[in-house]
């Protein structure tokens, strides 16, 4: 599709302009930095489309080998041999995929990706892939229109092949990306009864955003429809995945924002261009799902928050009361409660699951340091590894006599955590604390300033994965108070958080 044409269209239709104009930027730039690129990707997509397949518009490709070089076989509504050729088993589970807006026309190298790893994971499963690229490959308002007629196709061949082999919807899993979870989302509206499960991987945000329940991917359209958003950053008023909760369960990886590994720095080191960075985000939805049927016994959780700052603090860790969930595929179904924000933080790269734990300490000024504004580190040590020094991460900063809640994300299995290391960074490990050091102590006429002290007795830890709790003390209990480039190491000193024993009942 050439670039003007995208171009010289946008004109008339202001709404979905500032979308059209971003692509058209990536075209643009891709076309001229990248051409190269562009084919190569081109050589790598699978193209099941050209291959005897049945004229429709429509095409049910159900894959029947891990070999995905063979065609596998195209399911036909009505024709009942079919189902028979290509060994449709109406007691498994189905699960079908659908594929989003396409500028190539062809099914991008994800797909295979994500075919792969669902036949691994259910190798009875018939495992269907929708294949609409003729309708899909279409200015983005045209095809958002298609998606109304998609849907109703696929909502036509579930109900035939109810009629047809009594399948039970609720073994019915639609699996749709970007555009796709909306075909999905309409399939449900459509069909007759309800499908088990919906999962929306990064649901398409233009045009979407703010309608009506009956226009986009809802809770409404299967029993359980769960939701991953990785790429919700606004630009020019759109973002490409739909920001707004739209599921019985909606997930935020990283805050649903900036997904790490797809900076534009990481990407356009790996030869890319900024086509490659929306794509990397984006499509991390598809990895992560992948990532959660591959990982079985590695299971990512997210947590129920009100709003990602939070999360970021820490506060929200509980699994109480279906507060957390698995991710992906592990995510199981909740009694309904409308749009329920799950957050989680990620590793940039497959297994993408961490390890998060929230910390509190109260930080305790007796030395009147109230302009201390200390920058904290913590090193965790565990029974298989250590991390590095990472950063207390606290919105605005630290509280003086004030507990403060951080929320510590580790890439790597450390085993139980055995013991914990409190850094100061000192005054000469950086530049502004060097500088408002030499900017006191002219203030002061020379007098050397007086050294900053505070203390810090314990820290309270609770593990997200685990849900323990533990409270850390200070390995010397005389050796509590820091200053600028000094440390205290904390061990376990008690399972939980109790800092006084419960009053005792008398015996
Ligand atoms: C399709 O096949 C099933 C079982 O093989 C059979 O019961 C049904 O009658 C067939 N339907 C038609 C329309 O041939
Ligand atoms: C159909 O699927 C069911 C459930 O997964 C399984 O028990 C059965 O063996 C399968 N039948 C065939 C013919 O593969
Ligand atoms: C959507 O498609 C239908 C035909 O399928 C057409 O009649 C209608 O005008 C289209 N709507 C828009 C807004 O393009
Ligand atoms: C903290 O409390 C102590 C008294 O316990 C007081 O001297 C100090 O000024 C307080 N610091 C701040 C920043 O409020
Ligand atoms: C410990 O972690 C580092 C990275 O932080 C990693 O390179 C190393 O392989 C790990 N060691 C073990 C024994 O897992």
């Amino acid at each position: 599709m050439s670039c003007s044409f995208v171009c010289g269209w946008t004109m008339d239709r202001k709404a979905i302009l500032s979308w059209t104009f971003l692509l058209c930027l990536c075209v643009m730039i891709s076309s001229a930095a990248g051409a190269n690129t562009v084919l190569k990707d081109e050589e790598e997509l699978e193209d099941w489309s050209n291959r005897k397949a049945p004229t429709g518009r429509i095409k049910y490709n159900m894959r029947k080998s891990l070999n995905l070089d063979q065609d596998g076989c195209y399911l036909q509504r009505g024709k009942n041999a079919s189902l028979e050729e290509c060994g449709f088993n109406a007691t498994a589970k189905t699960i079908f995929i659908i594929h989003g807006w396409t500028m190539s026309g062809m099914f991008e190298t994800w797909m295979r990706k994500l075919v792969s790893a669902v036949m691994q994971r259910e190798n009875e499963a018939n495992v269907v892939v929708v294949d609409w690229l003729s309708l899909a490959q279409q200015l983005y308002p045209d095809a958002v229109n298609h998606t109304h007629t998609v849907g109703s196709d696929i909502a036509a061949m579930l109900n035939w092949l109810q009629d047809e082999r009594a399948l039970p919807l609720e073994n019915v899993h639609l699996i749709g990306y970007s555009l796709g979870a909306h075909v999905a989302g309409y399939a449900g509206t459509y069909v007759k009864g309800s499908i088990g499960r919906i999962t929306g991987l990064d649901p398409a945000g233009p045009m979407f955003e703010g309608v009506e329940e009956q226009k986009r991917l809802s809770p409404d359209d299967a029993d359980f429809v769960d939701v991953l958003h990785t790429y919700t950053r606004e630009a020019l008023g759109v973002s490409i995945g739909i920001q707004q909760a739209i599921g019985d369960i909606d997930i935020y990886p990283n805050g649903g924002e900036v997904q790490p590994g797809c900076g534009l720095a990481d990407v356009l080191s790996l030869a890319g261009n900024f086509m490659e960075v929306m794509k990397c985000e984006h499509e991390r939805a598809v990895h992560l799902f992948v990532d959660s049927l591959m990982n079985k016994e590695h299971v990512s959780y997210a947590f129920q928050c009100t709003d990602p700052q939070r999360f970021r603090k820490g506060i929200c860790l509980s699994c109480r009361k279906n507060r957390c969930n698995g991710i992906g595929y592990n995510a199981r179904k909740m009694r309904k409660r409308r749009n329920s924000k799950m957050y989680l933080k990620t590793r940039a790269v497959t297994p993408f699951g961490g390890y998060h734990y929230q910390m509190k300490m109260h930080v305790f000024d007796r030395k009147h340091s109230e302009n201390a504004d200390p920058t904290f580190f913590v090193k965790l040590y565990g029974s298989h590894n250590d991390t590095g020094n990472m950063p207390v991460e606290i919105a605005d900063s630290i509280g003086l006599n004030h507990t403060n809640t951080f929320l510590v994300f580790t890439e790597e299995d450390i085993g139980d955590l055995l013991k914990i290391k409190l850094t100061w960074e000192g005054a000469s490990e950086s530049w502004t604390s060097l500088w408002s050091n030499v900017r006191k102590s002219l203030m002061t006429w020379n007098t050397k300033p007086a050294k900053a002290v505070l203390e810090v007795r314990r820290i309270r830890v609770k593990a997200g994965e685990t849900q323990k709790k533990y409270t850390f003390c200070a390995q010397d209990s005389s050796q509590t108070e820091i200053s600028p480039g000094d440390s205290i190491t904390y061990v376990k000193c008690r399972d939980g958080w109790e800092v006084k024993p419960k009053k005792r009942l008398p015996m």
